[in-house]
């Protein structure tokens, strides 16, 4: 979390504007919570350049629920492709079995996640409902450096995106977008808030089995409040919206100026493992996450190690996923290049303490 938007959230915790509440305590059909709930999401909409035929929904149930709200609401129980690039799109396919006919169009399981497979090579099935991929693979590091085009594919399907883990982290070409989704807890604010971004002509496909409160047409049809929405995870979403909103980087503002942040930041990480004979990267260049860079010692017996002396300066989460092992340093927006910085610094001088 950027830390002005803790401060400010800190600031105005016990009475928000004067109204003499918490955001905690309002209601969320009152007028003060509805002021906060409409800028949160004209400021997203700014933000990502949002077209107006696209459908903004504050919801919950995490990026794990939408493995299951995205065949209820999109397949009409038919054939999905799923593009495999790491567990999260795999954890995907797996949950859409129990609504649809998931087909693995694509998969990159044979190089232990490392690569994505061109589009070119993708196998996508004849009218499948979706074609569904991770467009960050937090466990694995591995980005889409650029969404795929269905379209020039041959095909109609309306392409999902989990854009979980790098939300706002870069722009979205929504031309290439039929519905993309997101728990908040990386790059916006509080978990418990999901983000769905649906296209108006997908609203209304869903199975008649799909909980009402799941059901995209019945949120938009209520902006967002059929039932009670996480208010408190949009309040400061909001608040971090603005905040992106006002960033600025080599004359760039928002979300550009945060992707030139984060292709710095990721570069300087990237190209000091790439150098050194002492960590490892093992994800291709042209798929590497800008936001979770995975990296091994080459010799894993000095990991506790390396761990111990982060913590004691002050460098913390770096242990990496249980499945995958090593370390993972997670740059999201909020971390600031200082961050990585005082990262590359501290392993420089652990390798040369290690000689
Ligand atoms: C890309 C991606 N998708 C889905 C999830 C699951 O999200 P949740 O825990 O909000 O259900 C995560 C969590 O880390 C994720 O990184």
């Amino acid at each position: 979390m950027p830390e002005a938007v803790l401060e400010r959230a800190a600031d105005e915790m016990l009475d928000w504007h004067g109204s003499g509440m918490g955001v905690m305590e309002m209601s969320h059909r009152g007028k003060e919570f509805g002021e906060i709930y409409r800028k949160a999401e004209a400021d997203f909409r700014t933000l990502l350049a949002v077209p107006s035929h696209f459908r903004i929904l504050f919801m919950q149930g995490g990026g794990l629920g939408e493995n299951a709200i995205v065949p209820l609401n999109l397949s009409q129980g038919g054939e999905v492709d799923f593009v495999i690039s790491g567990s999260w799109s795999a954890k995907s396919h797996k949950e859409a079995q129990r609504y649809c006919q998931p087909r693995i169009a694509a998969s990159n399981a044979d190089s232990q996640h490392t690569t994505l497979p061109p589009p070119s090579q993708w196998r996508l099935g004849n009218r499948p409902a979706y074609v569904h991929v991770c467009s960050n693979e937090t466990i694995h590091g591995v980005e889409f450096q650029e969404l795929p085009d269905l379209k020039a594919l041959g095909s109609d399907a309306p392409l999902v995106i989990d854009f979980s883990s790098h939300v706002a982290s870069r722009p979205v070409d929504w031309h290439r977008v039929g519905l993309a989704f997101g728990g908040a807890q990386k790059n916006l604010g509080p978990a418990g808030l999901t983000i769905v971004v649906v296209r108006d002509d997908l609203l209304d496909r869903a199975l008649d089995i799909c909980p009402s409160a799941f059901n995209y047409k019945t949120v938009a049809d209520n902006g967002s409040m059929y039932n009670t929405p996480p208010t408190w995870g949009i309040y400061v979403a909001g608040l971090t919206f603005e905040w992106l909103l006002g960033q600025s980087e080599a004359g760039l503002t928002g979300i550009a100026a945060m992707e030139h942040r984060n292709r710095a930041k990721a570069s300087l990480l990237y190209d000091f493992i790439d150098r050194s004979d002492f960590y490892e990267n093992k994800v291709a260049p042209d798929c590497r996450s800008r936001m979770n860079v995975p990296f091994f010692l080459r010799d894993e017996g000095r990991n506790e190690a390396f761990l111990a002396g982060a913590r004691e300066a002050g460098l913390l989460q770096l242990k990496g996923h249980k499945s995958v092992g090593g370390m993972r340093a997670s740059i999201y927006n909020a971390m600031p290049l200082e961050g990585v910085q005082a990262l590359v610094a501290y392993m420089r001088e652990f390798e040369r303490s290690q000689a």
